[in-house]
């Protein structure tokens, strides 16, 4: 008996009474995982600089909501950036995500906003494979990467459960994920790919930035170390882990079919050019299925 098999619970040959259970344990915690999916989110303000110049999934969510009926629910919220311009174009959006420090920059970005645009946008904090709403939408999504954070098949379920759930009858799914590459996940582990120097926005000094990539194969998780080094004091360096699940076409086309969606299509890109083997991007489209599901052959 390997320790994972835990003990039996066969009865005592002995005595013939049923051995005692054992307590259920709760899952082992995965450290690693944890930090890989919280660490980057924790410095909005480096996080909205990041990506200010990413401007093609906003534009092509506003018209994906604009042609949808009613109010998105969008998994991953972070500090708005997709969900404030849906809630421009009139739109009401409720957003998920678990960290505390993007959803507090959620809020002040709301703030800014008209009182209309503002009143249209709500938020909870919560575990996106956990949070019940008890209410359904005609749209919902999953933006920018968010379900790469799934690291497990058990948090994949979860996660599309939850979907099902919130997801009206002829409503629509859309999430978008990375497409793995082999040349990204062939990065030598421990070689240092250097970005330019920049100044960080929330230190304000100039920082040498180095991301470190390692890819564990057993577990399809995407390992990014990014080493922010200062100028002028090498020796404050710090480094914020990511880790994001590698999901391969079929293996998404596939979990979406056994846990109850229909894939509608998937796009290649933001501008709804089609999937091809040069996309960095895969959009799927997912309805609740029609059928049901298949037994065995
Ligand atoms: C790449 S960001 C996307 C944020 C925003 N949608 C955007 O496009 O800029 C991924 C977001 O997913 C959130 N997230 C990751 N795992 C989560 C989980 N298990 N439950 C809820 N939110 C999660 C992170 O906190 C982060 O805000």
């Amino acid at each position: 008996m390997t320790r994972r098999d835990g003990p039996s619970r066969k009865a005592d040959a002995s005595t013939g009474a049923p051995a005692r259970q054992a307590p259920r344990r709760a899952p082992a915690r995965d450290f690693e995982l944890e930090a890989g999916s919280f660490a980057h989110y924790e410095d909005p303000a480096y996080y909205a600089s990041s990506y200010a110049s990413r401007i093609e999934d906003v534009a092509y969510y506003v018209a994906l909501a604009q042609r949808s009926p009613g109010p998105v629910l969008e998994y991953g919220v972070g500090n708005g950036r997709i969900a404030i311009p849906i809630a421009r174009h009139g739109r009401n959006v409720v957003g998920v995500d678990h960290s505390a420090p993007m959803l507090a920059d959620l809020r002040a970005r709301v703030a800014r906003e008209p009182a209309e645009v503002a009143a249209r946008v709500s938020a909870v904090r919560g575990d996106m494979r956990r949070v019940r709403l008890k209410r359904r939408f005609p749209l919902v999504l999953a933006t920018f990467n968010t379900a790469l954070h799934l690291y497990v098949r058990d948090d994949v379920e979860r996660f599309l459960a939850r979907v099902r759930e919130h997801l009206a009858p002829g409503g629509r799914f859309v999430v978008d994920l990375s497409m793995p590459t082999i040349a990204d996940l062939a990065r030598m582990a421990g070689r240092a790919y250097s970005v330019p120097r920049f100044r960080h926005p929330t230190t304000g000094l100039v920082v040498k930035n180095r991301e470190y990539f390692d890819y564990d194969p057993l577990r399809q998780v995407l390992f990014v170390s990014m080493e922010f080094v200062p100028v002028s004091d090498p020796a404050a360096a710090w480094i914020t882990p990511l880790a994001h699940r590698q999901f391969f076409p079929r293996e998404w086309e596939a979990l979406l079919h056994y846990n109850g969606f229909d894939v509608d299509h998937v796009d290649g890109d933001f501008e709804g050019g089609l999937l091809t083997k040069d996309s960095d991007v895969m959009v799927w489209h997912a309805k609740h299925a029609t059928r049901r599901p298949k037994g065995r052959p």
